[in-house]
């Protein structure tokens, strides 16, 4: 069989069953307690006080409120470590800690305190993690089996009861949108040899024409803020992670969805991103054989507007939740620490978890 062949068209089948079997659980999972509440609630609710113990990279943001936010009741989130004593749980940005910016909190800690250790980059940009083994009580990540899960985006379903009013609604047809006259695009701010993406982009382009932006290419115009809007000119985007590891798929693929342009992906393995989104919603570099097979398959896919439709008709009826660094994580966090309350656990063997 062509590689080309090997992508089956999608069917109506397929979507739906994508979305009953994949999507509805994360979102039940991810949405848990969010629903009827009432203000009552939020003045029942025993408050958990949860110390921010590192702005992630130093920056320093306004905290939210949960409620607000996420439905997230009894929630005191704070950055003042003087809060130490009192604290029902402290969240550990990695970074801070492991580069010596920040100590680690002190111990002994008080009695059924939690720490809880949350780290979004990837393990090949998470050093010393085993500096930090055995101190910790619960793990945040993009990592499904973390016990605090929240990606850096998800699917979920446009209507019906449920429905995440924040969520970006996709759109499959290209009716409403400007047409896309440009081909595909790339956006990167770290060039290094060592990374897998930077051999595939060199092949890729021997075969067809890749705009470039970001430090290593052109500006982007307008900004870092922009990549959503650049990217609704594009039919493809080549969403290339730095590193490849388990569940790893970062901004660099929702961007390209929120945009509507299809994602080519180097990361975790196919099987991976179909924990994430259909499987025609992407085109994975390890689907054909070379790079330049790739290439004569996103020219057939220009050529052919109906099998281009293929990588696009999955989107009706799908919304996309692209959570806010790190305003959702506090109140994720926070929501774990209600849940746990009163029990114990002990994250064992961080760096052999995370680095596998
Ligand atoms: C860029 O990638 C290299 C190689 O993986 C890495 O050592 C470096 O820390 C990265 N730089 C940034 C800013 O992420
Ligand atoms: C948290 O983890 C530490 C280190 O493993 C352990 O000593 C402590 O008892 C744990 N606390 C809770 C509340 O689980």
């Amino acid at each position: 069989a062509s590689p080309i062949g090997s992508i089956a068209p999608t069917t109506p089948t397929t979507t739906s069953l994508f979305l009953l079997v994949l999507l509805i659980p994360l979102f039940v999972f991810l949405s848990l307690s969010r629903s009827p509440s009432s203000g009552e609630e939020r003045e029942e609710a025993p408050t958990v006080t949860l110390l921010i113990w590192t702005r992630p990279f130093g920056e320093d943001q306004r905290l939210p409120d949960c409620w607000e936010l996420l439905r997230v009741p009894g929630c005191a989130l704070t950055y003042d470590a003087g809060a130490y004593p009192r604290a029902d749980a402290v969240l550990v940005h990695h970074r801070e800690v492991a580069i010596g910016a920040a100590d680690p909190p002190p111990e002994p800690r008080p009695a059924a305190q939690k720490w809880i250790w949350m780290s979004y980059e990837s393990p090949a940009h998470t050093p010393e993690l085993w500096r930090l083994e055995g101190l910790f009580n619960l793990t945040m990540s993009y990592r499904a089996d973390s016990d605090i899960f929240l990606p850096y985006g998800y699917l979920v379903p446009r209507a019906g009861a449920g429905t995440d009013a924040r969520a970006l609604p996709l759109s499959s047809s290209s009716s409403s949108e400007p047409p896309r006259s440009l081909f595909v695009a790339w956006v990167v701010s770290n060039w290094s040899e060592e990374h897998a993406r930077v051999s595939f982009y060199r092949q890729l382009s021997r075969y067809i024409r890749v705009d470039v932006f970001g430090r290593a290419g052109r500006p982007l115009p307008g900004g870092g803020g922009h990549v959503v809007r650049l990217l609704r000119r594009y039919r493809f985007y080549l969403a290339l992670e730095n590193s490849q590891h388990t569940d790893y798929v970062t901004e660099k693929l929702w961007n390209a969805v929120a945009a509507g342009a299809v994602p080519v992906v180097l990361g975790p393995p196919r099987a991976n991103y179909e924990r994430f989104l259909p499987r025609d919603a992407f085109i994975h570099v390890d689907d054909f054989p070379s790079a330049r097979e790739l290439a004569r398959y996103l020219l057939l896919l220009r050529a052919q507007p109906a099998r281009m439709r293929r990588h696009l008709a999955w989107r009706r009826g799908c919304g996309l939740r692209q959570p806010d660094f790190w305003a959702e994580h506090y109140c994720v966090a926070c929501r774990a620490v209600r849940r746990t309350r009163g029990r114990t656990a002990e994250v064992r063997h961080l760096s052999r978890w995370f680095e596998s």
